[in-house]
């Protein structure tokens, strides 16, 4: 009945204005998940905000389609921010330098939705900003795994951003839910994700933003159902690693620590 229903609907992609939002979730306790970035994005006379994740001081991962106007846009990374209307001591903001979007990606069907920012100037590594291990090529998520996935995106219609940072938890499912909504659902490169049961938790966080499983980023919010939030797609990290190690190489040949003093 509820598959039925939830049928009828297109699947779509978010626009890249929208940035996604979090519904029912909860605010983080402040700096806890310092691995997050806020994307500030200009292009044209419109900004909009993504989310976003450091993995390595001088590099960043998101979606594709955050950043994939025509006209490249002007791409600043807010670390270590908790309000983000706020200017912070713990923040860091850099601009990004390059943008590595990768090369199938496809916003019409929301395929390979995976960007990686390289930076200005590397982050410093303190208490309040810090990199996320990514998943390796042979680390999966099962259906059933419980995982979070943070941001600042708009809680609810009336606001565009939420001032501080939340969080859902959200449960990985069985692919062939999102493979009998969308046959644009592609199980090696994609994480089905939702939760149908709790109307507190079935929304998600920022376009961008990282799906934790287990403390380490597993996915990449990518789009979602328009009126059900229930199932929604990520980008599903394991498949694109040697795709990011391979760029990382190139951002810098020589090894980055994400550990201050160990280089
Ligand atoms: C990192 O710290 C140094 C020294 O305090 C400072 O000059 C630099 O601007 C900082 N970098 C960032 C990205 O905030």
């Amino acid at each position: 009945m509820l598959l039925l229903l939830l049928l009828t609907n297109a699947f779509v992609l978010l626009p890249w204005a929208g940035a996604g939002r979090i519904i029912g979730g909860t605010k983080v306790k402040a700096h806890s998940r310092p691995y997050m970035a806020f994307l500030e994005i200009k292009s044209g006379s419109k900004p909009s905000w993504c989310g976003g994740f450091l993995i390595r001081p001088d590099a960043v991962l998101s979606a594709a389609h955050c950043v994939d106007m025509r006209w490249r846009p002007r791409v600043t990374v807010i670390l270590g921010a908790h309000n983000i209307r706020r200017q912070e001591k713990s923040q860091q903001r850099i601009p990004v330098v390059k943008r590595v979007i990768h090369p199938q990606y496809s916003r019409k069907d929301g395929k390979n939705d995976i960007v990686l920012l390289k930076l200005k100037k590397k982050a410093n590594i303190t208490g309040n900003v810090q990199c996320i291990s990514i998943a390796k090529e042979n680390e999966r998520v099962s259906a059933g795994d419980l995982c979070t996935v943070s941001g600042w995106g708009q809680t609810s219609k009336k606001e565009v951003l939420s001032d501080v940072l939340m969080e859902v938890e959200l449960e990985v499912k069985n692919e062939e839910i999102c493979e009998q909504l969308s046959s644009n659902f592609q199980c090696q490169s994609m994480i089905c994700v939702g939760d149908e049961d709790s109307k507190k938790a079935t929304s998600h966080g920022d376009s961008g933003g990282p799906l934790v499983c287990n403390k380490k980023a597993y996915g990449i919010v990518s789009h979602a159902l328009k009126k059900n939030h229930f199932a929604e797609v990520f980008t599903r990290i394991s498949h694109f690693e040697p795709w990011i190690q391979k760029q990382l190489k190139r951002f810098s040949r020589k090894a980055i620590s994400c550990f201050p003093f160990s280089d």
